[in-house]
């Protein structure tokens, strides 16, 4: 029998929680073991903790530190990493990339350190390893989970096939605001998408078994907690002030989800959250994380931010900082050395505890166990040879990169491409670019690897295709050099003289004009999307709004093709260009995907995950809006313009048409914790096949606290043939109607009146309501 004592939510510390969690769970028979917590997906694992604990009485001190710390391999730690690593002085390392270094590091450890603990080798794998994925804001926007998913599991895939079993990812920060550049990483602004996008993107990485991590997934960190994409102004880094009741309903929702979903490991965030740093916060590491929802993974600091919490000006020096960011519950320190420096006078001084200490490696510990580590800790040879950018892999990203792709604009239905033209101007600087097309965090992909817009479009020619004209007509550049500019330096301009820059620009203009019609692929280079990669401005860079322009005025029909991982300001080509497609940075096989779907062979099918403003004095924007004392004069808010978005949150067009109606509800009322069954009927109006996206949103009439105007509930992305009629089912869970309200400090859901509608985007207009009554 299985117990729980309620110190678990008197506990004063994380050593505590700790303690306390394997106590309580002891069976009848007296096996020791770690039964399923509340909010964890994860099962008990006697076994595992059996090998754990035994193993935790034989480490010293400082090799409890040692697992503590992760070394990168770029720092100055590098050169003695192998020293470290015999010594039981590293628990994890990151970047490295090389299978066969990877595999001569584990053998160091297994065989030549003290206790024979594997090492937990972490990377970046955020949108493939190699192989690169669509951006996760794209994976939000094919609105199927299942995308996301296969991606990851792809990635995955060759992740662990070079031995490299931890990814940094998936990054759960809700983000409403575009000049953060780190948008790109996320699903967008929705909590609701977001969590559904954080358990698939989980899934993919782990696999089904938590506990028995596969050798071909690797495990999941979910990052950056909490708060980050709220940075003020957009500035990266910069602070986050967010209310309880916008962190409970909007911040914290996709982390629990990625918590339930079983994720191994979580990072803490950069930032100061309402005053105190998110990697020295107790609440948000030990209150929330361990004791709320109950998760038995392991955290790691973001790079060097437990250092950072003296530069904060919140602890007093590195000494202090490791202190904290431990007592707060941080597991393992990554890259700063405090934790290696610090760790051991701090617990001789009584101010971080043994037991804390052991709580911290014990988490560390469970987590190369559920990989497997312990017993297969080595590089197989082969599989990478087979794995990295094989046709398999390929064919999945090409796939991704085909659902993940929004049409935003197509008058006249110019897209598809007519088969029947001879010749086709491409155009512009991301055209024809191998790293651009990948987008950020593409750091062990070979820019050599990508098929270009012109590679793919090109392609076609040798097929009876049309001829391609390309030339990039501008280039662009970033006024601030990238922090990644070592690994992908950002590409230096070669028209060094304005009337070189004049004649390309011309050229370009001349093979608009010779075309049949023209593709201009615009947005932002590789590294102007990411870390350190924000914005004050959402134009599109350099000249290239000139370029469109110039493009458009020769009167022959130009299509937009956007590349990119944040809205940018296209009202102009809103009202100006016939047909815009929104590829996101596609990956690898962008310009196969972008060819199919120029083509028709693919029909574009994906919604906004992020509403679209017009303009940058808009931001931050988000449909989820509470209403106001005028809300009929929502979208007049600004006496110089219109404060409408442009695109709103859910939209995407397709080459076909569709009818949705007949909404049906199985019941008008329901008690609080019951489901209501949804239903429309969906109709492809159109002569192909296509994708729509089914939406419900509700919105709550009157409670202890203001709610949204209209909240994402369910979805569903179906594929109809033409004339086909399908009737789409969505099971509207009360408990996703519950809230953390700022009246009575608790979650609940409060019975009453809501509004329900469904639809394809957010304006969704099919309405009805139901009553939430009392459950009893
Ligand atoms: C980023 C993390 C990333 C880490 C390791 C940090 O700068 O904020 O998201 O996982 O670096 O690359």
């Amino acid at each position: 029998m299985l117990f729980r004592t309620s110190l678990l939510h008197v506990s004063v510390g994380r050593a505590l929680v700790a303690a306390v969690v394997l106590s309580a769970f002891v069976g009848a028979n007296g096996e020791v073991g770690v039964a399923q917590t509340a909010g964890s997906a994860r099962a008990s694992d006697a076994e595992g903790e059996r090998f754990v604990d035994e193993l935790l009485q034989k480490m010293t001190l400082e090799e409890k530190i040692g697992q503590m710390s992760q070394i990168a391999l770029n720092t100055p730690e590098g050169p003695k990493r192998d020293e470290r690593i015999v010594k039981g002085q590293v628990g994890s390392l990151l970047f490295v990339k090389d299978p066969k270094e990877i595999d001569r590091l584990q053998h160091l450890a297994m065989e030549k350190s003290r206790l024979h603990i594997p090492l937990i080798i972490g990377f970046d794998v955020i949108h493939g390893y190699r192989t690169i994925y669509p951006v996760p804001i794209a994976m939000a926007a094919s609105w199927d989970p299942a995308v996301a998913e296969k991606a990851q599991t792809m990635a995955a895939r060759e992740a662990s096939a070079v031995g490299v079993r931890w990814t940094f990812g998936p990054m759960l920060d809700i983000a409403r605001d575009p000049r953060w550049g780190r948008m790109m990483e996320g699903a967008g602004e929705d909590p609701y998408l977001g969590s559904r996008m954080a358990e698939a993107q989980v899934r993919g990485f782990q696999g089904k078994d938590v506990n028995h991590i596969a050798d071909d997934h690797i495990m999941a960190c979910i990052k950056h907690f909490a708060g980050y994409g709220a940075a003020e102004g957009g500035r990266d880094y910069d602070s986050s002030n967010i209310s309880d009741e916008q962190l409970w309903n909007v911040y914290l929702p996709p982390f629990e989800a990625g918590v339930k979903a079983g994720a191994g490991s979580l990072m803490s965030a950069y930032m100061d959250l309402n005053g105190v740093p998110a990697t020295g916060n107790k609440w948000l590491l030990t209150d929330v994380l361990r004791k709320k929802w109950g998760f038995n993974g392991f955290v790691v600091s973001d790079w060097d931010s437990v250092k950072s919490l003296a530069t904060h000006g919140f602890a007093s020096g590195p000494e202090d900082a490791a202190a904290r960011a431990v007592n707060a519950g941080v597991d393992m320190e990554m890259t700063s050395t405090t934790f290696f420096d610090t760790l051991a006078d701090a617990v001789k001084k009584g101010a971080v505890s043994q037991a804390t200490i052991d709580a911290a490696v014990r988490d560390i510990l469970m987590a190369k166990y559920r990989l497997g580590l312990f017993q297969q800790p080595y590089v197989s040879t082969g599989r990478a040879e087979n794995e990295l950018v094989s046709a398999e892999q390929r064919e999945a990203s090409r796939k991704a990169a085909e659902r993940t792709a929004v049409l935003l604009r197509n008058e006249g239905g110019l897209l598809p491409l007519k088969k029947g033209l001879t010749s086709i101007a491409v155009i512009g600087p991301l055209a024809d670019s191998k790293p651009d097309l990948m987008g950020s965090w593409s750091l062990a992909a070979h820019p050599e690897d990508t098929v270009t817009v012109v590679e793919g479009l090109t392609k076609r020619t040798a097929a009876g295709g049309p001829q391609v004209l390309f030339t990039k007509g501008v280039e662009i550049e970033r006024v601030q050099p990238s922090i990644f500019d070592d690994q992908f330096p950002s590409p230096k301009p070669t028209l060094t003289t304005e009337s070189q820059r004049e004649a390309e620009f011309k050229h370009a203009i001349d093979l608009v004009k010779r075309a049949d019609a023209a593709v201009l692929v615009l947005g932002e280079a590789q590294t102007m999307s990411g870390e350190r990669a924000s914005r004050s401005s959402l134009a599109l860079p350099g000249k290239q709004q000139q370029l469109l322009e110039a493009a458009v005025a020769t009167g022959k029909p130009v299509v937009l093709v956007l590349v990119n991982a944040r809205p940018l300001d296209i009202t102009w080509a809103s009202q100006h260009v016939p047909a815009i497609l929104d590829a996101w940075y596609p990956g690898t096989e962008a310009g196969n995907a972008i060819s199919d779907l120029l083509f028709g062979d693919a029909v574009p099918g994906g919604k906004l995950p992020v509403t679209w403003p017009r303009d940058v004095g808009q931001v931050p924007i988000h449909y989820a809006r509470n209403l106001t004392q005028i809300p009929n004069d929502w979208d007049t808010m600004y006496w110089d313009g219109s404060s409408a978005p442009l695109y709103a949150f859910g939209y995407g067009l397709s080459y076909t048409s569709f009818s949705v109606g007949g909404l049906k509800t199985s019941a008008a009322k329901v008690t609080a914790g019951g489901t209501i069954e949804v239903s429309v009927d969906v109709a492809n109006a159109g002569k192909v096949a296509g994708d729509e996206v089914v939406q419900l949103y509700t919105h709550q009439r009157s409670g202890s606290a203001s709610r949204p105007v209209r909240e994402l509930k369910g979805f569903k992305r179906v594929t109809l043939k033409p004339g086909e009629r399908q009737t789409v089912t969505l099971t509207l869970e009360t408990k996703e109607l519950g809230f953390w309200s700022p009246q009575t400090h608790a979650w609940s859901i409060e019975p009453g009146t809501f509004d329900l509608w469904v639809g394809t985007d957010s304006n969704a207009k099919d309405h009805t309501t139901f009553e939430v009554t009392p459950s009893k």
